[in-house]
């Protein structure tokens, strides 16, 4: 049985302040648009910028909701040392985090994240009991050139060696749809999240799809039956339509 992830990615938004504001409004969008029984067999999360894991690991309990939790957006393979600016999975776990995402096309793209530091990254997670979320997905160029299939295979074959599959989600994310408005339409997204599950050894892996999710087509791109879940960015910064994603029945 797949589980349902619904999850949001606040990347670089939303000081303390404004996070803190988030959630004193998000708890009550919550129970206005979704019913305990329709949310209670999925998993909701919102990955936020490191400055805001702690504060918001203590509003937690108010939201009533124990599917809810807070995720990270990067973990350093190693468990401590010399690197500036990078966080381990043991500063996470201290704080009670369960989910990370990794190698979200962003860091690929402008930090320099390559298929073997996605691989570290995720030993390094799973390896302290966090559940990775690894993001794949091909530019605009390359599915124009038709490699949307062939890039992806290789992003998995490389990402995803010697990593533990009953402890992982997936998100295709095709980078073409990301921060656009131009959804991937659901019924491709579909056809790759299929081609993406025929790759793995898991069949129970919950694989979302994230690229220009917002509310008013949340519906439908769940109403596929490969789509467990969803990876939301600019639209998981609105409590309100973030909680209507949550509720997308
Ligand atoms: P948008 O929902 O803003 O397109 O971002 C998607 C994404 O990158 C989530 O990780």
């Amino acid at each position: 049985m797949r589980k349902v992830v619904i999850a949001g990615n606040w990347k670089m938004y939303k000081t303390q302040s404004e996070a803190k504001t988030f959630f004193s409004e998000f708890p009550a969008h919550l129970k206005a648009t979704a019913s305990e029984a329709a949310i209670a067999d999925q998993q909701i999360l919102i990955c936020v910028p490191y400055t805001n894991l702690a504060i918001l690991q203590a509003v937690v309990p108010a939201i009533g909701n124990a599917n809810f939790s807070i995720g990270a957006q990067n973990v350093h393979w190693a468990e401590n040392g010399a690197f500036t600016g990078e966080i381990s999975a043991p500063m996470l776990v201290e704080l009670g985090i369960k989910y990370v995402i990794i190698g979200h096309s962003e860091r690929r793209q402008f930090f320099g994240e390559t298929d073997d530091t996605v691989n570290k990254r995720l030993k390094a997670a799973q390896t302290h009991g966090l559940t990775p979320i690894l993001c794949v997905g091909e530019s605009k160029q390359q599915r124009d050139r038709n490699e949307t299939e062939s890039w992806i295979f290789s992003q998995l074959a490389a990402d995803l060696i010697s990593i533990d599959q009953n402890n992982l989600i997936i998100a295709y994310e095709p980078i073409w749809a990301i921060g656009t408005g131009v959804t991937c339409d659901s019924t491709e997204a579909n056809r790759v999240i299929g081609l993406i599950r025929s790759k793995l050894t898991n069949p129970n892996v919950t694989i979302q799809y994230g690229g220009s999710v917002k509310s008013d087509n949340i519906d439908e791109i769940m109403s596929q039956p490969e789509i467990d879940g969803v990876l939301v960015g600019g639209a998981s910064l609105d409590p309100s339509g973030f909680a209507r994603i949550v509720n997308y029945r």
